[in-house]
């Protein structure tokens, strides 16, 4: 078995490099490398004092189970889940949050199991913890590189405070189907700005010092492919070509793992046949050998034990053996590692090589994180209090929630709002709602907890409100685990909507998709308005068309209707607990909006996926009036409502002057500059993108791909020129082997404020 042999090289060389280090203290000048032997050595002291069920201990994951701070549990599961704790059969728990839980947990672990090994404590710190920020697809659109690992950063300060070192983010999954629920949870739709946002997030939860206490391991998501299952519904399968997979979806991990990720998860998807968890090509011959990754890869939820429903698992014992020998180190809450692979070892099915191999790489976090020196480093309550919900971690929320918003409209200026003499009248349920704004992926928020838009729009005392819900939005439960009832015929409360838009100067309408549309389950297959929002929408614009409407939601949204009738489009997403404070900024002109969309907003849900970096086709023109045959649809256009990249100011921008300046070595082979201006009366913020265009390859390329971007403040009147450079690693690609190629030829380098410019240069690679 050559995976078997090279890790069997692989321990021996470890080996005899730990030997050679105890004798002669070889890398005494390099503290970065004697760190990491040392760290070696420790690992290996501690493997060689290990039974197998340790070492398999290690290799499993629980989630929390009792009440922590109480008697120990009686019976069932969580006794048995108990008893493994205490036996050294549990290498980390998920779920377990805040100081005294986890302290009490971590203190079974370390003062009552034979070894001591700490719990590394893993989390679903997705966009916060407590304090939430906007969900990543609307942090994204910020295209703030250092906003963003602000907050990540943020989040691992207030996450720690609470017990936790490890969170299951940033999912780096590249999502072109906006039916996909999980589209919130990612970057969006381009790999190139999808692996600057995961450097970014990564850097910020990890930090320059795993080991300080205000850090936590970070955990790159899903490997691979998740984001291109069929259909945009959630788990489904995924087939696509090796071109597609290492230009697209490989992009973002190859740049975690640059990043230093500690930890990979991955996904539930199969891939061509094969579910990811049991796939050696993935996680061994790509990700271990390749890319030569040494943190460890955590299986999903359950993930192992579903290959038997996948139907390429016998049973349970079989998907262990898979899932091991794929490269999948620990197992999460399948419980298949702890029951099956000491019998697997006994009767010689797995070797005890590949065990070391997983376990050398678990225990090589933890020493990483400190865990050994102080295993009750993130449990000081004091720290806990005063962290959580500081005003520290809330200003980086607004300060990331107002960055995030994305003006899509602004017929008239009717934006900015003026502050004083108006009578504005908001409506809509998702105006007044303190918990959808939090959006999913926030398990640790209390409810009720962000600002509303009516909360956020009041402080600014100068107009007169007034509110009306106009009709609900959902029925009953809103809980994270329920399918959401939405409302679909209650329309009572129209009448007073009426009314107060009525009256009214400007009409601020919050409308779009509750928290828990989008996130993990939540796929859909309609990208309107939800429920009766559309015809509440067209009934006030009978009453009094000078609307803004202010939309919430996970994923891109197709609003045609909105897009021809109403003056003011601000897509706002969920923001998190500083939500109306910064749609309220935004609205009054405090912050002029910057943000551009990450991901393309279809006209119609028919011509989804839609994605700006398609390829051509070889029918891409109509070739003339009535004729059909050419790449289309004939009850709709091919071009989206708005594409990536777009969003409006409250200034506008000029490009003039794209020029290539040269051409000057052998690696940077084209500096292209250009200049932009602020045309308007305003100061802003103008992302400035490249996009490049080979125009013929031994693989076809896309119309456009993203290979630069800048994000620019300008006073009115000022001009800036700005400068890319392109080298091989923008201008190659994979080919369907996965292997890289630079191909001399025509390119087009398009620069502007959108993948739609047109404001383009060629030249020629030779
Ligand atoms: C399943 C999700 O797919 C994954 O992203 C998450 O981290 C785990 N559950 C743990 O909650």
């Amino acid at each position: 078995m050559r995976i078997l042999k090279k890790i069997k090289i692989a321990s021996f060389f470890v080996g005899i490099l730990i030997i050679f280090w105890s004798c002669t203290n070889l890398f005494s000048n390099e503290n970065e490398t004697q760190e990491v032997t040392v760290i070696d050595q420790k690992v290996e002291n501690l493997l060689s004092k290990m039974t197998l069920e340790e070492k398999i201990g290690q290799m499993n994951q629980y989630n929390g189970f009792w009440d922590f701070t109480g008697p120990a549990p009686k019976g069932g599961d969580a006794e048995k889940k108990y008893k493994d704790l205490k036996n050294g059969l549990v290498g980390s728990m998920l779920n377990v949050r805040g100081v005294k839980d986890v302290m009490a947990v971590q203190k079974v672990a370390v003062e009552e199991s034979r070894l001591g090994i700490p719990l590394i404590i893993g989390f679903d710190v997705i966009h916060g913890y407590k304090t939430i920020s906007p969900i990543p697809i609307a942090e994204a659109a910020s295209w703030d590189l250092e906003a963003i690992q602000k907050s990540a950063a943020m989040a691992a300060l207030e996450s720690s405070a609470a017990g936790i070192n490890w969170t299951f983010a940033p999912m780096i999954d590249i999502s072109r189907d906006a039916r996909w629920g999980r589209v919130m949870e990612g970057a969006g739709e381009d790999p190139f700005l999808g692996s600057k946002i995961a450097t970014a997030r990564i850097n910020g939860f990890q930090g320059d010092e795993l080991n300080s206490n205000f850090t936590i391991a970070a955990c790159a998501k899903h490997f691979a492919a998740y984001g291109f299952v069929e259909g945009g519904r959630d788990y489904n399968t995924v087939d696509i070509g090796t071109s597609t997979l290492y230009n697209m979806v490989f992009p973002p991990f190859i740049a975690a793992k640059n990043a230093g990720v500690k930890t990979f998860m991955n996904s539930f998807n199969e891939l061509n046949g094969v579910p990811a968890t049991g796939n050696s090509y993935l996680q061994r011959d790509i990700l271990k050998e390749q890319w030569d990754y040494n943190g460890f890869v955590v299986s999903d939820w359950g993930s192992i034990t579903e290959m038997i429903a996948h139907g390429h698992a016998k049973d349970g014992a079989h998907a262990a053996e898979i899932a091991l020998k794929a490269g999948s180190d620990m197992d999460m809450e399948s419980y298949l590692y702890v029951s099956h692979l000491k019998n697997l070892v006994d009767t010689d099915k797995v070797d005890i090589q590949l065990i070391d191999d997983a376990v050398r790489r678990i225990l090589k976090v933890k020493f990483e994180l400190g865990l050994f020196e102080d295993p009750y480093r993130y449990c000081d309550l004091e720290r806990e209090k005063e962290i959580t919900g500081s005003k520290k971690i809330n200003d980086a929320a607004l300060d990331i929630a107002k960055k995030s918003i994305v003006l899509l409209k602004n017929e008239g200026d009717l934006l900015p709002l003026k502050k004083e003499g108006q009578k504005i009248a908001i409506i809509g349920a998702l105006a007044s709602d303190k918990t959808s704004p939090l959006g999913s992926w926030r398990i640790a928020a209390d409810d009720h907890t962000a600002v509303s838009v009516l909360e956020g729009m009041s402080e600014y005392n100068g107009n007169l409100i007034t509110f009306s819900k106009g009709a609900d939005l959902t029925i009953g439960k809103t809980e994270f685990v329920s399918e959401l009832k939405i409302n679909t015929t209650n329309k009572s409360e129209f009448k007073e909507a009426i009314r107060v838009a009525n009256s009214a100067d400007i009409v601020v309408m919050v409308l779009g998709e509750h928290g828990f549309q989008s996130g993990e389950g939540r796929s859909r297959t309609s990208l309107e308005l939800p429920g009766v929002q559309q015809e509440l929408l067209e009934e006030i614009f009978k009453v009094n068309k000078n609307i803004v409407l202010v939309l919430n939601n996970g994923r891109p949204l197709a609003i045609n209707w909105a897009d021809k009738n109403i003056p003011a489009i601000v897509e706002a997403w969920q923001l998190g607990t500083q939500s109306g404070h910064a749609i309220a900024k935004v609205l009054y002109g405090d912050y002029n909006p910057s943000g551009k969309l990450p991901m393309t907003f279809p006209r119609n849900i028919g011509q989804v996926p839609l994605y700006y970096n398609y390829k051509n086709t070889g029918r891409p023109n109509s070739p003339g009036p009535e004729i059909v045959f050419w790449s289309h649809y004939s009850d709709e256009e091919n071009t989206p409502l708005y594409p990536f990249g777009y969003g409006l100011s409250y200034t506008t921008f000029n490009y003039s002057d794209i020029k290539i300046v040269n051409s000057y070595n052998s690696n940077q082979k084209i500096k292209v500059s250009v200049d932009i201006t602020n045309t308007g009366k305003r100061k802003g913020k103008e992302v400035i993108q490249l996009y490049i265009r080979d125009k013929y390859a031994s693989i076809t390329r896309p119309v456009k791909e993203l290979k630069g971007f800048e994000l620019l403040e300008l006073d009115p009147g000022e001009i800036k020129t700005i400068n890319f450079v392109l080298t091989d690693k923008e201008l190659g690609f994979y080919d369907n082997n996965g292997e890289w190629l630079l191909e001399n030829g025509e390119f087009e380098v398009f620069v502007g404020g959108s993948s739609e410019t047109t404001n383009k240069i060629n030249f020629e690679l030779k």
